[in-house]
């Protein structure tokens, strides 16, 4: 009888449609397709989606900036995020766009039911807004005039809905107190659970100075704010509420859009009775070469041209390896090349190629049969067999890059131990031991191949045909899996070695 799979849940943020994709959102949905990648390899039924924010006063603007008709830009530039995804090999199961019907439909019936409960209220708005941001701030919140990210606010009154946040404030703090692992990593926790003790406000939900949004049912002069209505795509993604997958495991979000998830979010949820999501973890930002990435620094990273330049494994291993998930990080090329080199291509790379190369001419093509396994070789095939128990734990705490980490330790052990074995040597001394020590790299290049799919998927499958090797979910990580007396085909250089550019 087939075992029915744990459903697992992940998301990416949506991305406003007014500008090109930069490596900043191919960071959002890289890591996420990751992590994804993982939990399907462990067995999970993984739903993974992404999509477009295709509403609000900032695309309005974007569109008359570009003296389009709004819906001829929002499909130009939605379709952009769209290719990204497949030139990137990103996994997605599906990609929401939120001017779908779809959407549209369900936030619709989210704000007649938020009406019913009684969270939402008419009342009028008088206070800052910063377009950029799409998001109201207080007069005590300005630093010089401006939003504390530096956007420019333009003062707004209008007529407007209210979300009764204030209500929330008890209830939030209560919420994240009984689920410390719901904001991720914990210094960000610290940061949402200040700021929701200095006091919530209720948060305006509509706006009628702009028309380009879902219009508020029976009061069609308004528009409904663009984050009720792009928060909800985590949940029209996937029909409904009633859906197996929600409630979501896991939000990705990044730090700068921690607020509408780990406050806004949870608490929208709680006034019509929704499940709360499991987690939301907020990742850092990347700058380059120390300064912040932008389009009119004309510094902003072309995930696509990385990619032509360096190959799309190096990138993702890149992105993923560099900085700590959660931190912030710094491209640079020379870091870039740096890390490809010394971790893809002279550490895996290297160990793979000889040990290969070496069955490959010695051993008739194929991998041999052990003998006699001593306590050195024990305990390095130990070692490849529970790495998968290592990072399974780092990678449900997302510490992607630690996960990481213990491949690459595999990788060094299983370097030093040729240094050690020295099979070219005891190929004219004792032709049992060396079968032994190849039989035993052999398992280790395996595992190896096997553990580095989510982050590296073409290189290790790569790997993974040379070894012939059927089963590569993680279920084949045991020595009941071992490949001895396999065929191998001739082998190729999995990782290349990446050169300064002169
Ligand atoms: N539309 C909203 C999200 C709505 S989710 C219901 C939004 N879109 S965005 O396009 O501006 O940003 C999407 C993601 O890209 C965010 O997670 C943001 O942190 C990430 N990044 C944008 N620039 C970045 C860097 N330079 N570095 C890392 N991530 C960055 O916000």
């Amino acid at each position: 009888m087939a075992t029915l799979k744990k459903p697992y849940y992940i998301t990416t943020p949506i991305y406003y449609v007014n500008d090109s994709p930069h490596i900043g959102h191919a960071y959002s949905t890289l890591a996420a397709d990751v992590l994804a990648r993982f939990k399907r390899l462990d067995g999970f039924d993984v739903k993974f989606v992404t999509g477009t924010d295709e509403h609000g006063q900032k695309i309005e603007k974007a569109a008359n900036q570009a003296e389009m008709d709004t819906q001829t830009f929002i499909d130009m530039v939605s379709v952009r995020f769209r290719n990204l995804n497949k030139q990137l090999n990103f996994s997605n199961d599906d990609f929401i766009r939120t001017s779908e019907a779809r959407h549209k439909d369900y936030v619709t019936s989210i704000w007649k039911r938020m009406l019913e409960s009684g969270a939402i209220y008419l009342g009028k708005y008088a206070g800052w807004y910063a377009v950029r941001d799409e998001a109201f701030y207080a007069e005590s919140e300005l630093i010089d005039g401006k939003a504390p990210t530096g956007a420019e606010v333009e003062w707004v009154e209008e007529p407007s809905y209210f979300f009764r946040l204030s209500d929330y404030q008890e209830k939030l703090l209560a919420f994240y107190e009984a689920n410390p692992d719901f904001i991720m990593p914990p210094s960000r926790r610290n940061e949402v659970v200040s700021f929701v003790k200095t006091g919530l406000h209720d948060l305006s939900v509509s706006r009628t100075s702009f028309s380009h949004g879902i219009p508020v049912p029976n009061d069609e002069k308004h528009v409904i704010y663009v984050w009720l209505d792009a928060l909800f795509n985590y949940i029209s993604v996937l029909g409904d509420e009633n859906s197996p997958y929600w409630p979501c495991d896991i939000h990705i979000v990044g730090k700068d859009i921690l607020r509408f998830h780990a406050i806004y979010w949870p608490a929208f949820l709680m006034a019509i009775d929704i499940p709360l999501p499991k987690r939301v973890f907020a990742h850092g930002w990347w700058v380059v070469d120390g300064a912040k990435m932008s389009k009119s620094l004309g510094n902003a990273i072309d995930p696509i041209k990385l990619v032509e330049e360096y190959g799309l494994d190096a990138m993702r291993y890149f992105l993923m390896r560099e900085i700590s998930f959660g931190s912030d990080g710094n491209y640079s090329e020379e870091s870039f090349i740096n890390r490809i080199n010394a971790e893809l291509a002279n550490n895996i790379g290297n160990l793979a190629q000889r040990v290969l190369a070496f069955i490959f001419k010695n051993c008739n093509e194929t991998i041999p049969k052990p003998e006699e396994l001593l306590a050195s070789d024990l305990s390095l095939l130990q070692m490849a067999y529970e790495a998968i128990n290592k990072m399974r734990t780092l990678m449900d705490k997302q510490e992607i890059h630690n996960a990481i980490q213990v491949i690459i330790d595999l990788a060094n052990a299983a370097n030093e131990y040729v240094e050690h074995k020295a099979p070219w040597s005891l190929k004219n001394t004792d032709i049992a031991k060396m079968n032994s020590c190849l039989f035993v790299l052999a398992e280790v290049i395996r595992a190896i191949g096997i553990l580095l799919q989510p982050f590296v998927p073409n290189a290790a499958e790569h790997m993974l045909n040379q070894l012939n090797i059927e089963i590569r979910d993680f279920t084949a990580l045991t020595a009941e899996h071992a490949i001895n007396g396999t065929k191998i085909s001739q082998p190729t250089g999995v990782f290349k070695r990446l050169e300064v550019k002169a």
